[in-house]
């Protein structure tokens, strides 16, 4: 048995958080500038169904047998089995590391469980379509997040740029011309359960009010597919103004986040929002070329822990 690894890129959203779980639109894009890898290999000495799970960056060395169940690689190596229907498979490493920032809002989980599965998949010679990876990482997704809407696991399954309703047929985005974000790491965790189950509680108090709130989110989504598509920038930078306005009013910003996505914008973004969660994680900031430089170094020196880009519309998009 041969060696096999898969890797799989990190995400942000730029339209729509929150609302998607509700069933409105939402646009998000791989981001492959940050990459999830699984690697595994035969361990030939080791009795069948022995499987050693290695993660150096979260101090993770153990049999699979001896994690959690709640453990996320844990939880990725047992629905490969499962899904295989192979209990004890011939004893295996895998190795998993990452340079997506965790609970940073850029995918992370996803990310791992996608190169898990297609990694432990292609070791037992029977690789799992798109399709199954993307509907066993989306079971996983609700151990860690309980009612995820499956973007996640979609953009990173299919590593494209995605308009998606909960429930739909996933839908391509077309891109008018090449277009630049910058990504500002807050350096504050995105506690996306926590923002996610909060939204849940101020709907079910007044569902009127966020109702309205969702839906003023999925028009801005259908508007900033137009706007992609036709290539008008500053109309996109536009709509994440009002998007980041209305996810303020639904309470999942911070005074950190206002004040990067401020900053970004006085040093010449064409718009800026937070990306995923909220109350931490990352802002995203659109940029012409000609200001790209500025905005990264304002947001820097505001405090930003680190910043990435990402483009899209380009041959070598990412
Ligand atoms: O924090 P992230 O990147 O996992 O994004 C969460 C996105 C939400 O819309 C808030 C939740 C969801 O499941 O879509």
């Amino acid at each position: 048995m041969a060696v096999t690894v898969a890797s799989a890129p990190g995400k942000i959203i730029l339209f729509g958080e929150h609302a998607v779980v509700y069933g409105q639109p939402a646009i998000a894009v791989p981001v492959t500038a940050v990459q999830a890898k699984a690697r595994v290999q035969p361990d030939i000495s080791a009795p069948s169904g022995r499987i050693l799970v290695w993660a150096e960056q979260i101090g993770l060395d153990a049999a699979l047998d001896e994690l959690p169940i709640d453990n996320p690689l844990a939880a990725a190596v047992r629905a490969a089995l499962a899904a295989l229907g192979v209990p004890r498979p011939p004893a295996f490493r895998l190795h998993v590391s990452s340079t997506i920032p965790l609970a940073g809002g850029m995918g992370s989980g996803a990310a791992v469980s996608v190169a898990i599965l297609r990694a432990v998949s292609d070791f037992l010679g029977r690789p799992f379509s798109d399709e199954q990876v993307n509907d066993l990482t989306f079971e996983i997704e609700k151990l860690h997040h309980g009612t995820p809407s499956g973007i996640d696991n979609t953009v990173v399954t299919y590593a494209q740029p995605v308009f998606f309703i909960k429930g739909q047929p996933v839908e391509r985005l077309r891109v008018g011309r090449p277009l630049h974000w910058l990504i500002a790491d807050s350096g504050q965790p995105a506690p996306t359960a926590e923002t996610v189950g909060d939204v849940r509680r101020a709907w079910q108090a007044d569902p009127g009010r966020c109702d309205n709130l969702f839906a003023q989110i999925g028009l801005i989504a259908h508007q900033a597919r137009d706007a992609l598509a036709a290539g008008q920038a500053a109309e996109l930078g536009r709509l994440m103004d009002a998007n980041q306005a209305l996810l303020q009013e639904l309470d999942v910003s911070s005074a950190l986040l206002e004040m990067l996505a401020a900053t970004a914008r006085e040093a010449g973004a064409l718009g800026a929002k937070l990306s995923g969660g909220g109350r931490g994680g990352n802002v995203i900031a659109l940029v012409e070329e000609n200001s790209a430089a500025q905005v990264r170094e304002a947001l820097l020196a505001a405090g930003a822990k680190a910043v990435i880009d990402t483009r899209l519309g380009q041959r070598r998009a990412g």
